[in-house]
């Protein structure tokens, strides 16, 4: 029926038409909060890169995730700054290290509140790898044992899920087996499958001082280039056993997120990062963009694309927006 018989401007007379033919919606529950916590802070410190973000002490983190909890929030993800750094990442597997700290803290402060913890090295190696070199490069299965005893940490601490970000080959498995092994059979993982090599993530390195000291991730993160590649990485570790798998960053990667929604029935969850925050903070700032709009604009789309779960850096307002 061509026109004028169909018109579309008729479900967007109103605002009440509008909203009763919104095909996406988002709410609380959609929103993972990322958090950071560093070891002997006192008091929370602002991080530069990420205006709104902060590094927190045990008992701000508290408050926070309890605050983030009330409004419906129903994850954090967790991130540790260690005191001290060295080559082989002994502190992200330290029984009374910062993140094992904060997940007991939280478990019994925030019982209802599932605690994730991201699993990597590199904010614990002096180098900032996200593992143990070999050379100039990482050594994929030395990394792997090293993995499987941070994720064993975690588990051990009380983390309810543990999400593994270094990109690694076989990590899936190994950490799979290392909970199996050692009475965490319950404990589901979920992978950063796709996790492509960005600019994107610097505001983070900052937050966390993980910059590389030399060369870049890019023998083990993914290039832009590649979506085929991606869903291999995903296919992969849902064989090596992953609960839920994930796409990163997401704004950049919204064509990976449908595709993998396609093509899996995981539960699919997208990290908006620290960069795509940033930028948008940046312009808000500068009165160049209104930043609650492009807020909910871009989580929306993040949504729209597939996506089940959105960890970002925006989740408490997003969750006052979207109650
Ligand atoms: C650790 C890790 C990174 C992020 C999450 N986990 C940084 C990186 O890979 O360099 C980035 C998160 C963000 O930018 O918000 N490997």
């Amino acid at each position: 029926m061509p026109f004028p018989t169909q018109r579309m401007r008729r479900y967007r007379k109103t605002k009440t038409l509008r909203r009763l033919f919104e095909e996406t919606r988002l709410v609380p529950s959609d929103f993972i909060l990322p958090l950071f916590t560093e070891e002997g802070l006192q008091s929370p410190k602002p991080i530069a890169s990420m205006p709104g973000v902060l590094r927190h002490s045990l008992s701000s983190l508290a408050r926070e995730a309890a605050a983030a909890h009330r409004l419906g929030i129903q994850g954090v993800l967790l991130f540790g700054i260690p005191k001290k750094k060295d080559a082989m990442a002994k502190e992200a597997h330290n029984p009374n290290g910062v993140i094992q700290k904060a997940v007991k803290l939280l478990k019994r402060e925030e019982p209802e509140l599932a605690v994730i913890t991201d699993v990597c090295a590199c904010e614990y190696t002096s180098h900032g790898h996200c593992g143990i070199l070999h050379g100039e490069d990482v050594d994929n299965d030395k990394t792997l044992e090293l993995l499987q005893k941070i994720a064993l940490s975690h588990a051990t601490a009380g983390a309810d899920m543990v999400a593994p970000s270094d990109m690694m080959d076989g990590r899936i498995r190994a950490i799979r087996q290392a909970l199996d092994q050692k009475g965490f059979p319950m404990t589901p993982i979920l992978s950063y499958a796709a996790k492509f090599s960005t600019c994107f993530y610097g505001p983070f390195r900052d937050a966390v001082d993980s910059a590389p000291a030399f060369g870049d991730r890019k023998t083990y993160q993914m290039p832009a280039s590649n979506s085929r590649e991606a869903m291999r990485e995903i296919q992969l570790d849902i064989e090596e056993g992953a609960d839920a798998v994930m796409v990163k960053p997401a704004l950049t990667a919204l064509d990976i997120i449908t595709k993998a929604r396609w093509r899996f029935q995981l539960p699919l969850w997208a990290y908006h990062v620290s960069g795509e925050y940033t930028m948008v903070k940046a312009a808000g700032k500068m009165g160049w963009l209104n930043e609650e709009t492009a807020m909910a604009e871009s989580l929306l789309a993040i949504k729209r694309a597939g996506a089940d779960r959105i960890i970002t850096y925006w989740a408490k307002e997003a969750a006052r927006l979207f109650k």
